[in-house]
């Protein structure tokens, strides 16, 4: 956006630099102690669902290596360190028995960090629900709410008093639309029949679980954090601006609105909503679906543009690749365009409601080559530098910016990717686990102990 250079202070002294994970992306030892089955596990042993055939079995063994990385995350100058709980590590069969190793194991991870100065942040759901649950449903199940309480209340009992910071919800238009639209994550379910529960019983689980955090915890942070992505017009025409339209409602409005005390959006000759609007009108408790969180989490990879393309079910809308548009983009496509990650944090700040914002993930993956103990990742290093000084921007107009919490610290299990998607800072060899270091965190260590970027 702007060449100028800054440096880490200039985003003031309380802000808070994290990193973060995901257990079903980091942990491994899916079978370990008493853990019970989640839908990832299940879902990866599909054939051709996932890249090279891969599964979160040993992922990068997180569960027998936090201590190292956690001491890498202090290393790497960071603050805050943000992991998520797998629900079925605690809950084997997701409600009832609790799995007293489990809860241990967070515990550990959360002592961990105390120890080394480093904040913890707990992401309640991020993907990964037991298994048992799905067979009774999963997230298009009326159940879902009274699991989910129930899981959400055993945390917070159990881990309180130690947590300061909570998000409830990792993008819940991601795994509604990827799991329960369109097959591609897990459970792999398919069509309108399923998602729109599912998407009613995300929105109404962010909020709910909310509220009970708010209840045990009166002092606790507490925020959930939305997928955002920019949707571009392809050209200026009515039907391309429409479809744009069409994406925006799904991709940035469709959960933070219901919790916003807003209901689902509407927008004009859009049946795909509308539906959603009846088929969740039986339950639809507009009330229920909002919670005055203290943060929203924002996660931007990637901007789209978007056309008019009336083969494609449900939204008449389809993607124009950067590539086709010779537009920069990382190793999977996506389009690096930080102007969109600035008007993106502009727009949602300006929602009434919206009392702070933190940068929950940012990161870009590219094809690393470990070469004589070296990444040599200069392409990530721009991409920081560049959505950080956007970021910064935004800042200074007045966004009410909390932090920014860089998407990954290891390489890890990236869902449909497999292990051929990187975004670490630290290199993993998924053979032997050992981590290496990328130039782009050491860039992150300088910055954050004030060098100029
Ligand atoms: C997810 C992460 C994921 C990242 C990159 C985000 O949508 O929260 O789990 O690794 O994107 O794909």
């Amino acid at each position: 956006m702007h060449n100028q250079t800054f440096f880490a202070k200039d985003f003031g002294p309380d802000f808070k630099w994290g990193v973060g994970m995901a257990a079903p992306q980091n942990e491994g030892a899916a079978f370990e102690d008493g853990k019970g089955l989640s839908i990832w596990d299940v879902f990866a042993r599909k054939r051709n669902v996932i890249k090279g055939g891969a599964r979160p079995t040993h992922a990068a063994d997180f569960y027998h290596r936090y201590k190292d990385d956690i001491l890498l995350a202090k290393a790497l100058g960071f603050k805050v360190f943000r992991f998520s709980i797998a629900w079925s590590r605690v809950l084997p069969e997701g409600t009832g028995k609790v799995n007293k190793l489990g809860i241990a194991f967070y515990h550990n991870v959360i002592d961990e960090c105390l120890a080394n100065g480093l904040e913890p942040v707990v992401t309640v759901y991020h993907w990964d629900l037991p298994h048992a649950l799905e067979l009774q449903g999963g997230w298009t199940s009326r159940e879902m709410v009274t699991w989910f309480s129930k899981y959400v209340k055993l945390l917070t009992e159990q881990y309180g008093k130690k947590v300061q910071q909570w998000i409830v919800m990792n993008e819940p238009f991601a795994f509604t639309a990827l799991g329960y639209m369109m097959g591609m994550h897990a459970p792999g379910k398919m069509g309108t029949a399923n998602v729109y529960p599912a998407i009613y019983n995300a929105a109404l689980c962010t909020a709910e679980g909310g509220r009970i955090i708010r209840e045990h915890c009166p002092h606790a942070v507490i925020g959930t954090s939305f997928s955002i992505s920019e949707t571009k017009p392809f050209t200026s025409s009515d039907k391309d601006i429409a479809a744009a339209n069409r994406a925006d409602a799904l991709l940035n409005r469709l959960f933070i609105e219901p919790v916003l005390g807003m209901g689902f959006p509407q927008l004009d000759q859009f049946d795909f909503l509308d539906k959603l609007h009846i088929a969740t009108t039986a339950w639809r408790f507009i009330d229920k679906l909002k919670f005055d969180f203290d943060f929203i989490g924002l996660q931007n990879y990637f901007s789209v543009t978007i056309k008019h393309n009336p083969l494609i079910p449900y939204v008449s809308a389809s993607e124009v690749s950067a590539k086709k548009r010779g537009k920069p983009h990382t190793a999977i496509g996506w389009e690096i365009d930080p102007l969109s990650f600035y008007c993106m944090l502009k727009r949602f700040s300006s929602y009434e409601g919206v009392k702070q914002i933190i940068v929950t993930e940012g990161g870009a993956c590219f094809k690393d080559h470990l070469h004589n103990g070296v990444v040599n990742d200069q392409e990530r290093i721009d991409y920081f530098s560049a959505y950080l000084a956007a970021m910064l921007q935004a800042k200074k107009e007045g966004v009410p910016i909390g932090g920014y919490y860089a998407w990954t610290l290891t390489d890890n299990f990236e869902w449909a990717y497999g292990y051929t998607t990187r975004f670490g800072l630290v290199h993993t060899d998924f053979e032997t686990q050992l981590r290496t270091v990328k130039n782009s965190g050491y860039w992150f260590r300088d910055f954050l102990n004030g060098k100029a970027v």
